[in-house]
């Protein structure tokens, strides 16, 4: 299939720094806590593709190559061992993969094979020993679950072997800090995988069967993370509400409710000492209940801030979707937020272009954006994936098609967002200063609201980490921009 023309934002999960792709220690504000490690094993260098998932693999990988000697480097060129963590959601994301390993691949061949090409993620655990078939140069194949294990995987490639990791195991707890690209906010896992069937969706064939961690892991996990001076938490799932389901124990208040679910989490999380701001993410509206938005009204580290994609506005996609919900369900659900927590950001993410998606069905999903005041909205067309129910089928839309609707909704989503972003327009907002502004970074700084807007405003870098008021005066659709006053 020809691609689709190049105006996809590659958004996968709402980002942070987003899921554009990421390179080792080029972050702003990176600091090794580290010991430095005598005896160094060579370079390292890990190149992220994809969504929060993946970012954090890569620092747990990161973690464990540098527990073993590996030192981090920016450059790619320079690294005696080079990692692709790669990303298979859309096939634009899978073509970049196999360009960037074309780059390595031939690095290999010209310093005669002293490089190891370890490729991981999402591409690998799809296409497993295949890679190697197309790629011979590539020494480890290895699945998202691995991540932890890259150490031994590559003591296997130094005993001469080619290693493909991808079978279904379970995810074992971490014992190796991983080396976080941020010293403020933090990804913190707290479900692997997911056991929806999406019919469009390649993830549950990457990333396995739903793994809840325990509750005590993760709170001890976010408390050496608050002792560390960390100040905000992501808590990171594919199906996050999911959370729990195949943990035991049912609640004692004979109401028959499972205890261990997301909302019993956030109660626990809540009490590590030092974070001051805990956000999560991804929401499925299929799941997403009352009880967990009343929770975050009532937790004050909980920030105002919601994922919830909701994919299509048209009930008969929905369901071809196999999403489990209609737009009711989710305008419901948008209207209880704005009931119990009316500030709230939400953002969602969308795909135009389903198979046999008319156009009156995509007025559906316009409509749905114009009704509930997205602050965000990552937008794709749709694009076939292996093993997915949805590829095979004979309706697929036609790429032109396609991206008229994504370079429509893409204008829509622009309005919407800018004119919500201006009810931030004179008001005081609580900022995470993360970094120097890179733009002027003598001057100027930036930081994250609770709302996840990014805000700019003048100051130097002996503001990091701190949180402080801004008054804005100025907002546009992502950003907004201002100055630091007294107190809220
Ligand atoms: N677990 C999340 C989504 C994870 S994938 C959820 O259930 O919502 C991130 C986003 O990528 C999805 O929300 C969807 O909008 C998009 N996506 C997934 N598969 C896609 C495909 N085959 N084509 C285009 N976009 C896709
Ligand atoms: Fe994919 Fe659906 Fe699972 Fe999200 S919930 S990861 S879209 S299968
Ligand atoms: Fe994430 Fe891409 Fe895998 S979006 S889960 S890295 S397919």
């Amino acid at each position: 299939m020809p691609a689709v023309p190049d105006i996809e934002e590659d958004h996968a999960i709402v980002g942070d720094d987003g899921p554009d792709d990421a390179n080792y220690c080029g972050r702003e504000g990176t600091v090794l806590r580290r010991e430095a490690v005598p005896n160094s094993r060579g370079k390292y260098h890990i190149h992220t593709f994809g969504c929060q998932m993946n970012v954090a693999d890569s620092e747990r990988m990161a973690g464990v190559l540098e527990s073993l000697g590996y030192s981090c480097t920016e450059d790619a060129a320079e690294a005696d061992v080079m990692v692709m963590n790669t990303c298979s959601i859309r096939e634009k994301a899978e073509t970049k993969v196999y360009s960037a390993l074309g780059e390595q691949r031939k690095r290999k061949q010209d310093n005669m094979g002293s490089l190891k090409i370890i490729v991981a993620g999402c591409v690998a655990q799809q296409e497993g020993e295949e890679l190697l078939r197309r790629v011979p140069e590539v020494d480890v194949v290895m699945g998202p679950q691995f991540a932890n294990k890259i150490g031994d995987l590559l003591e296997r490639v130094e005993q001469g072997n080619q290693v493909v990791a991808t079978e279904q195991v379970a995810v074992e707890e971490d014992i190796t800090a991983p080396r976080r690209g941020s010293d403020l906010t933090a990804w913190v896992n707290v479900i692997y995988g997911c056991n929806e069937k999406c019919s469009y969706c390649v993830v549950p064939y990457t990333r396995g069967l739903e793994q809840s961690r325990r509750p005590e892991d993760i709170l001890r996990e976010m408390t050496s993370l608050g002792e560390a001076g960390y100040k905000e938490v992501t808590l990171l799932g594919q199906n996050i509400d999911a959370y729990g389901r195949d943990l035991p124990g049912m609640a004692e208040d004979g109401s028959g409710r499972r205890e261990n679910t997301f909302t019993d989490l956030l109660d626990v999380v809540h009490a590590a000492p030092g974070i001051e701001r805990i956000r999560f993410a991804t929401s499925h509206p299929r799941y997403f209940t009352e009880r967990l938005i009343r929770k975050c009204a009532e937790l004050p580290k909980l920030c105002e801030y919601f994922h919830i994609p909701v994919q299509s506005g048209d009930n008969d996609i929905l369901r071809e979707m196999l999403r489990g919900y209609s737009h009711e369900r989710y305008r419901r659900i948008i209207d209880n937020i704005r009931r119990h927590m009316p500030d709230s950001s939400v953002s969602t993410d969308i795909i135009v272009g389903f198979p046999g998606e008319t156009e009156e069905q995509f007025q559906r999903t316009m409509d749905l954006i114009r009704d509930c005041g997205f602050d965000r909205v990552n937008t794709a067309a749709y694009s076939p994936r292996p093993n997915t129910p949805a590829a095979e089928w004979d309706n697929q839309v036609a790429d032109l098609i396609k991206s008229d609707r994504l370079q429509r909704l893409n204008k829509l989503v622009m309005e919407v967002a800018t004119e919500r972003a201006q009810r931030f327009h004179g008001r005081t907002v609580e900022v995470l200063v993360e970094r120097p502004n890179p733009k002027e970074p003598d001057t100027m700084m930036m930081g994250r609201s609770r709302h996840n807007k990014v805000v700019f405003f003048a100051g130097g870098p002996e503001l990091k980490g701190k949180l402080v008021h801004v008054k804005v005066d100025r907002c546009n659709a992502y950003s907004l921009f201002g100055s630091i006053v007294d107190g809220p």
